[in-house]
């Protein structure tokens, strides 16, 4: 019976356990994660997801508190175009982050970084190639552009010495988007070193519509396999989403995936960014717990814990403090959703706001609970401690319970 510890990640010569923990902001995939991963010889990602609140938390910096000081005066005013990051700070947030998962790495593995397109940041392009360079200059071993089409983004690295030797890789969810994605960069003539093919049942955004259901990731990765084939290209495929068991996971290396990105798994383990209680929300949860809703201001649809605390919030816009999601023109979907409710209201202490969230906010303090579809299997992958609660697993645990596992079974701790 072939497990996944029958197969090896190719990237030239170096050889990898083919198990990828993806990347999860804002610091869910936190640098302990992705240091395990790359201990036990696969790769760890950490996210860039709000770096300088990442960096305030970590490295004793406080970005967070400097911007929202610098723009305190605009805090009523409903136009944030005046909001910007400073280019300064970002590049030294993501080399805190980035520096410091770097030095503790040890082991075989690799430690890449998830970077989000769709974090605007009220200055797209110049944000953006801030993030990607100042990752680079930190060591970074790879980067994984995710969540938008990304069909400029290797161009804003394309200076920097590292940009032949990082591993750069993309997640796609259809052909479409990857041929797209190369027709752009074919004049930079920089391949990706790995595209993720993510199918609708991850966590986070999900590439599809409402009708994601309508898909699924085996398909999607055979039309993959075979477009890359017409094209001769030899690019590692990962597949991702609702990859849950060993088992699972040798399927997909079976029919010619390089490896498989695996996420919701890990969310109940130690090194998971996530608050203890948390953590034991993901693993109460039941399927009927679990949808998929357009509450993102990013206009993606996500995928969440219908018991998220941030869901029908109505606090008022933060961009002062944080602000990643404001696009070119300073703008973001739950200001208008808030500034809508707010008119609607005009003497109500308190709103809510039920159609869009205020996702910087809520993802800093955890309370968007965004999980894969198979979220409400993970009871099924621990114990039962005496006071009821479910028993927090070690990553190694479930990493080994990938890499060894056969016949559908999962480990328990
Ligand atoms: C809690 C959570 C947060 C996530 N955040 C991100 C993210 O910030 N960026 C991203 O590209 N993908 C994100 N994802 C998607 C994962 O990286 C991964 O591709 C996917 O969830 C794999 O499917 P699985 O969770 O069923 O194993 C997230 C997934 C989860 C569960």
């Amino acid at each position: 019976m072939k497990r996944v510890d029958d197969f090896r990640l190719r990237f030239g010569k170096q050889e990898l356990v083919p198990i990828m923990i993806g990347g999860m902001g804002v610091d869910i995939s936190t640098a302990e994660l992705a240091l395990e991963a790359a201990r036990l010889g696969g790769i760890g990602h950490i996210s860039d997801a709000m770096v300088h609140t990442v960096s305030d938390t970590r490295f004793d910096t406080n970005f967070v508190s400097q911007k929202l000081k610098k723009y305190k005066a605009n805090i009523a005013n409903t136009d944030k175009s005046s909001v910007q990051f400073c280019l300064d700070s970002l590049a030294e947030a993501t080399r805190n982050h980035v520096g410091a998962a770097m030095e503790a790495k040890r082991g075989d593995g690799l430690i890449f970084i998830n970077c989000m397109e769709k974090l605007t940041m009220n200055a797209p392009a110049d944000t953006l190639r801030v993030r990607l360079n100042a990752a680079l200059d930190a060591g970074i071993d790879g980067i994984t552009l995710s969540a938008g089409l990304h069909l400029g983004s290797f161009a804003l690295m394309a200076d920097h010495p590292r940009f032949r030797h990082a591993r750069l890789g993309i997640i796609v969810s259809s052909t479409r988007a990857l041929a797209l994605f190369l027709r752009k960069n074919a004049r930079l003539d920089r391949l990706p070193d790995y595209i993720v093919v993510e199918g609708p049942l991850a966590g986070g955004h999900l590439g599809f519509g409402l009708d994601w259901a309508k898909f699924d990731l085996a398909t999607l990765v055979a039309e993959v396999l075979a477009y890359l084939e017409s094209e001769h290209l030899d690019i590692p495929v990962i597949a991702a989403g609702g990859i849950f068991t060993g088992s699972d996971a040798t399927a997909f290396l079976d029919m010619g995936a390089a490896g498989v990105q695996v996420a919701t798994r890990f969310t109940v383990t130690k090194e998971c960014g996530l608050p203890d209680k948390v953590k034991q929300e993901y693993f109460k949860a039941s399927e009927a717990d679990i949808e998929v809703n357009l509450l993102s201001p990013t206009g993606y649809p996500m995928r969440m814990l219908k018991g998220s605390p941030g869901i029908g919030a109505g606090i008022r816009p933060n961009c002062e403090a944080y602000g990643y999601l404001l696009d070119a023109n300073g703008k973001c979907a739950y200001i208008d959703a808030y500034n809508r409710e707010v008119e609607l209201h005009p003497t109500a202490k308190k709103i809510s706001v039920k159609d869009k969230t205020c996702l910087c906010t809520h993802m800093r303090n955890f309370d968007i609970w965004t999980c894969g579809q198979t979220a409400y299997r993970l009871k099924d992958t621990t114990r039962r401690l005496d006071d009821g609660s479910y028993q927090v697993l070690s990553a190694e645990h479930v990493f080994h319970d990938y890499q060894f596992s056969t016949d559908q079974n999962i480990a328990l701790p």
